[in-house]
């Protein structure tokens, strides 16, 4: 589970990386600037249709935290794209936060950002209330791998699967599914405080489950990451950052 500090402003700090789950100074503008924009949404969501699987448009996210970079997506989603086309979020985390913990961050989410608050309030209402990380002894109950939680969210238009285990682990249990994604958001804490996620095997795996056409964004440019993606088959260009960041990286899957 995750260890949290709170700042005077509410917004949590994790005590286990030292590092701070999205930025202090306007976390949705950096959302939506690394992550959506760099994979050109909300403009996807509605103007390619045809390339969706059956109408279905997946992303994959490592490290759910707060789930602010989610909230925004289904924001946008909502808003932008065909009434019968589906948002299927992937989202694995290690250390996730307890229902309780969601809760008390959400009301610093409601204060600074309104507009996210029935996205908040659907996945509160729907976020367990308790969280099992059963890796490396994976158990199939009746609703699949039992560290896996699948929630519907506005009436089945966002569907988001929750994976409860290490980055890379937690993706390989997506192989045997064969659907590969249409974009990634690379989160995690900065690489310097957790190098152990910015692994190879992850971006291999990342490879794997996508197509040529691909595309992914992450806060970070520490090389590292660059050269891992850029070996494992990812096209990637450095664009200017945020306020403070200097550099952040895009990139697509040759
Ligand atoms: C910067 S925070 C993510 C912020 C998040 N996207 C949000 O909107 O709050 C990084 C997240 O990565 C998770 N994490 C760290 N190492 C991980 C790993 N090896 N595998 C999966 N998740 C990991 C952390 O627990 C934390 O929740």
């Amino acid at each position: 589970m995750a260890k949290l500090s709170w700042l005077k402003s509410g917004e949590p700090f994790s005590e286990q990386f030292q590092d701070f789950y999205f930025s202090t100074d306007g976390g949705l503008q950096e959302t939506e600037y690394v992550f959506l924009r760099q994979n050109n949404f909300p403009q996807r969501f509605h103007s390619n249709q045809q390339a969706l699987n059956n109408k279905t448009l997946r992303i994959a996210e490592t490290g759910f935290g707060t789930g602010l970079n989610f909230l925004v997506t289904a924001y946008h989603w909502l808003q932008n794209a065909a009434q019968d086309s589906i948002l299927e979020y992937t989202a694995i985390e290690k250390y996730p936060l307890t229902k309780l913990q969601l809760t008390q961050v959400y009301q610093v989410f409601n204060q600074s950002w309104p507009q996210l608050h029935s996205c908040c309030s659907e996945l509160l209402g729907l976020y367990p209330d308790t969280l099992l990380s059963t890796s490396p002894f994976l158990r199939r109950g009746s609703e699949g791998l039992e560290n896996q939680y699948e929630l519907k969210l506005f009436a089945g238009k966002i569907h988001l699967k929750l994976i409860i285990d290490d980055a890379t682990a937690g993706l390989k249990q997506l192989l045997p599914t064969n659907n590969k994604m249409d974009a990634w958001y690379l989160d995690g804490f900065a690489p310097a405080k957790n190098p152990e996620m910015w692994q190879i095997a992850l971006f291999e795996t990342m490879a794997e489950l996508s197509k040529s056409g691909t595309t992914l964004g992450t806060f970070t440019s520490a090389g590292i990451v660059r050269r891992g993606l850029i070996e494992a088959g990812f096209e990637i260009s450095k664009i200017p950052g945020l306020g403070k960041k200097r550099e952040i990286l895009a990139g697509i899957k040759k």
